[in-house]
Parts: C-alpha cells; sequence; structure tokens
C-alpha cells in the first residue's frame, strides 16, 4: 500500500512565548520541522502533506525547495480537523502516517516498524509508558489489552488518569477509513476540539484491528511546548550526535558541553575539547584538534590543524599543519596555505596567507594577500578602510614587518623587505633592504625626574578617609 506522510504543524505554540512560528524554533541548528520532515522523507512516502496555519507563510518560505504539499487550517478546531483539511489531497488507496511538527526527534526506525508491525487495513499506533502522563491522553484497553479508546487528559476520570500508557498522536490508518470517520467526529468534549483521536473509538466500533507499537527511546516521541521541553530535547539530541562520533573514534571531552548545529565531517582522531560550538557545514581533517571554548562556523580544516582556546572562526579554509589562537579571530574569506601560524588576538578578515607565514601577536590583516615566510610583527594593522571603500594589501614572499607597522591600503611590499618597527607604510616599499619612515632621533635627558604622587588631604570623617584608602588600592 502506498504511503502518504501528513504532518500536523499549524498550532501557535503561544508556551515558547516567541513570534516565530513552534515548529520553527530549532534543536541542533535545525528547524524541529526540518527534523520530521528528513525522516518521514527517510520512508520514501508517495506523499508529504503539511498542515499549516499560525505564521503558515514563513513556515512555508522556509522549505520552499521540499517537494511537499501544503494545506491551510484556518482555524485551529483540533487535531481531528487538521487531518481533515489534508484528507482531499490524499488518494483512498494510501496509508496515512500522522506525524506531529512539534515532535521533532521521532526516529526512521521506530516509524518502519510501525508500519511493518501494523495490519494494513487496520490502525497502528505508536503508544509509550510516561511516568508523568499529565497532559496526554491515555490508552484504554479491555480485559484483553485490546485497545478500546484514548481519553484526552481534560476528559478522564480520577481512574482513567492513573493509566500511564499514553498516546503519542502518531499512529498508521487507512485513507479510506478516515474517509470514513473524520467527518463523524464531533467537538463536544472539554476542549470544544475535534480530536483525531476519537477516531480509534470509531475503529473499536467498526472491528479494525488495533495495533501499538512503542518508541525504541522515549526521547523519540516527547514534544516540544515550551523552551523548558525545547531544551531537554536539544541535550538529547547533542548526547545523541556526541555519541555517534566518539564511536566512530573521535576524542570529545564532555558530550554535555557539546554542541552540533549543522553537519560535521570529521576523521577518526579528531580531538574536540569543551564547549566547541559547531555550526553550518565544518569539515576537520586528520589528526586535527580544537581547544576549549571555540566557534567555528563553516569552516574547512585540514589535518594536523591545531586551535587552541577560545578562537572564533567563521567561513575559513585552513591547510594542514597550521596553528591557531589562543583567542583569535578568523573571519569569512580567510585562507591559510600550510604551516601558518595565527596567535593570540589576531584579527584576519578576506586574506590569504602563504605557507609557513608567521602573524603571532596583536595585529589586524583584512582584505591581504601575504606570500610565504613573511613575518608580521606585534601589533602590526592592514589600514583597508579609507572611510568609503576597501583596498588590498600586498605583502610578498619572506617580508619581514616590524611591530607596530600600518599598512596604508593600496599598498605593496615587495620581496623580502624588512620594515622596522612604527612605520606607518603609504607607498610601495622595494624589495630587499630595511625601509623605516620614522626620523625623529632617540634622545634622553639625565635629569629629567618622575612625577611625585600629592599626599591626599587629611579627611574629616572615617567614611571619607575609608574612601581615600580605596581609591589607592
Ligand atoms: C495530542 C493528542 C494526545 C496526545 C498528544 C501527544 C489529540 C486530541 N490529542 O494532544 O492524545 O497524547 O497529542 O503529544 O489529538 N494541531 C493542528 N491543528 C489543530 C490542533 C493541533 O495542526 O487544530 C497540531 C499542533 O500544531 C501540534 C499537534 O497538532 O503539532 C498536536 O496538537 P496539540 O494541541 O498539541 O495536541 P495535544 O493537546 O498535545
Ligand atoms: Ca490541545
Amino acid at each position: 500500500m502506498e504511503l502518504s506522510v501528513v504532518v500536523l504543524a499549524a498550532g501557535q505554540g503561544s508556551r515558547m512565548k516567541s513570534p516565530l512560528p513552534k515548529v520553527l524554533h530549532a534543536i541542533g541548528g535545525k528547524p524541529m520541522l526540518e527534523h520530521v520532515l528528513s525522516t518521514a522523507t527517510s520512508l520514501s512516502p508517495e506523499k508529504i502533506i503539511v498542515v499549516h496555519g499560525f505564521e503558515g507563510e514563513q513556515v512555508r518560505q522556509h522549505f520552499a525547495n521540499l517537494p511537499i504539499q501544503w494545506v491551510y487550517q484556518k482555524k485551529q478546531l483540533g487535531t481531528g480537523d487538521a487531518v481533515a483539511t489534508a484528507l482531499p489531497l490524499i488518494p483512498k488507496s494510501h496509508r496515512v502516517l500522522i506525524l506531529y511538527g512539534d515532535v521533532p526527534l521521532i526516529a526512521s526506525e521506530t516509524l518502519k516498524r510501525l508500519l511493518r508491525t501494523a495490519p494494513p487495513t487496520g490502525v497502528g499506533l505508536l503508544t509509550t509508558f510516561a511516568l508523568d502522563p499529565t497532559g496526554l491522553g491515555r490508552i484504554i484497553r479491555d480485559q484483553n489489552s485490546d485497545i478500546l479508546r484514548i481519553v484526552e487528559e481534560k476528559d478522564a476520570n480520577e481512574a482513567e488518569k492513573q493509566i500511564k500508557e499514553v498516546n503519542t498522536g502518531i499512529f498508521v490508518v487507512p485513507c479510506s477509513f478516515l474517509s470514513r470517520w473524520l467527518p463523524a467526529l464531533e467537538n463536544n468534549n472539554a476542549q470544544k476540539e475535534y480530536y483525531l483521536t476519537d477516531i480509534i473509538l470509531f475503529a473499536a466500533k467498526d472491528q479494525v484491528q488495533i495495533i501499538s507499537t512503542s518508541p525504541y527511546v522515549p526521547e523519540e516521541v516527547l514534544g516540544v511546548n515550551d523552551k523548558v521541553q525545547q531544551s531537554v530535547l536539544e541535550r538529547y539530541y547533542q548526547n545523541k550526535q556526541a555519541k555517534r562520533l566518539m564511536e566512530k573514534g573521535v576524542w570529545i571531552a564532555d558530550p554535555a558541553r557539546f554542541d552540533l548545529r549543522g553537519h560535521l565531517e570529521i576523521e577518526p582522531d579528531g580531538r574536540l575539547d569543551i564547549n566547541i560550538v559547531l555550526q553550518g557545514h565544518n569539515k576537520i581533517g586528520h589528526n586535527s584538534q580544537i581547544g576549549p571554548n571555540c566557534v567555528i562556523i563553516d569552516c574547512e580544516i585540514a589535518d594536523n590543524v591545531t586551535i587552541l582556546a577560545n578562537s572564533y572562526l567563521e567561513n575559513v579554509k585552513i591547510s594542514s599543519n597550521c596553528t591557531i589562537g589562543p583567542f583569535a579571530r578568523l573571519r569569512p574569506g580567510t585562507e591559510l596555505a600550510e604551516n601558518v601560524s595565527i596567535g593570540n588576538f589576531v584579527e584576519v578578515k578576506n586574506a590569504q596567507v602563504g605557507h609557513h607565514s608567521k602573524i603571532n601577536h596583536l595585529s589586524y590583516i583584512g582584505d591581504a594577500v601575504l606570500g610565504e615566510r613573511v613575518n608580521i610583527g606585534a601589533g602590526t594593522i592592514t589600514c583597508n578602510y579609507d572611510g568609503a571603500s576597501k583596498h588590498l594589501t600586498h605583502i610578498e614572499d619572506e617580508v619581514h614587518i616590524g611591530s607596530d607597522t600600518q599598512l596604508v591600503a593600496p599598498v605593496t611590499v615587495k620581496k623580502g623587505a624588512t620594515i622596522g618597527a612604527g612605520a606607518t607604510i603609504r607607498h610601495e616599499v622595494p624589495a630587499g633592504g630595511l625601509t623605516v619612515t620614522h626620523q625623529l632621533k632617540q634622545k634622553t635627558d639625565i635629569h629629567w625626574q618622575r612625577p611625585k604622587k600629592q599626599k591626599p588631604i587629611a579627611q574629616s570623617t572615617e567614611e571619607e578617609t575609608i574612601c581615600v584608602e580605596s581609591q589607592q588600592g
């Protein structure tokens, strides 16, 4: 039987207290609905239909490129009404799998098992046992353990509320049954909603077989209604990702302090210290390591690279054997050749740096091309911006630049030149030789005396005296 998947995502999610539609809130850097859609896609269904409502256009825009169908539910009259809006798009011969946009981590394997175990002409229901079932629909069974109906918390009596087996909301049912049962739903319940769950009662009455299956782990069926629940699933997801990488051989100092928000390609001998945020698409080569507290966004990092603590890298390419940081900031467009060293408090932006070059201390290199074996002294600045446009600085092979040099772009420093400390370079520097820009002679006044600190004037109250003392400290 061919399969249609219907994803319910019309809810506003008011408990998220956010203008962003709930299903666009992220787990692991990916909107919740994206998790659900990629799991749905893994089942190779004929159709995926998303029921959207609140801020639906924004949700649609986000997934504009995917081959899914959208239906708009004007008013949220309940889960039964939501599925009824999708019904006209589903061929009668299909089986229908119901998923939820705010239950993001349902696993493909669990759904495959549900589809496998559910009778083709019956209902397959995913249920689980909850230690705290508050707010969830309870599964009512008869003395033979056959499922009779689902009762929502708000409609349940005290005995029913004690039941720990709950409805996950996820189930599979032939479309032909839905077309029969959905029009018969009524909203005479505590919430005045059309409950999708009431179709279980119809199934039992019509003697349609109802088979239940459980998820492999309870987190798979947890829904996100507020940011506390979101954080619980975020940590579960991060732990799972960390575990997968560790099983591959990657050293992760602490999975509780690991945050992968996107895609990571890393060799098994990679090493990741604590508190690293990996965002977007990152690639990390053989024997490379990232120190504590680094942010790595969309980077390509080759083999034997060491990134030391507290470095921030975005959209950069780093060749093998480079050392970065601690406290380095590499901005988009930075490309480092092999064996480059970038030290502390260095910012590099849109710059190519040739192999074996060093920028080790307190520098800004922006819009620049550096050759091989260049040595940039501490406190060097490329003055790349004239207030209107950015200009390039070219520094050829084997140039040595003294500390505290300003290179006013556009400017070129030719091969092998040396620049003396404290220079302001405004014109092309010829190859070789020593270039300095200051003509001031150094002089010493041997009789000069250091000014002495004035004694504080005696104060009358104790309070003021304390104040003076603390200033001295
Ligand atoms: C639902 C189930 C409950 C189950 C729980 C599991 C019903 C009546 N109850 O309750 O048995 O234990 O899920 O989490 O189905 N939605 C729409 N349109 C609507 C109403 C809801 O698209 O008119 C969407 C929501 O965006 C959400 C999902 O359906 O993604 C579930 O709706 P919600 O109101 O959260 O259902 P629960 O009360 O949690
Ligand atoms: Ca509800």
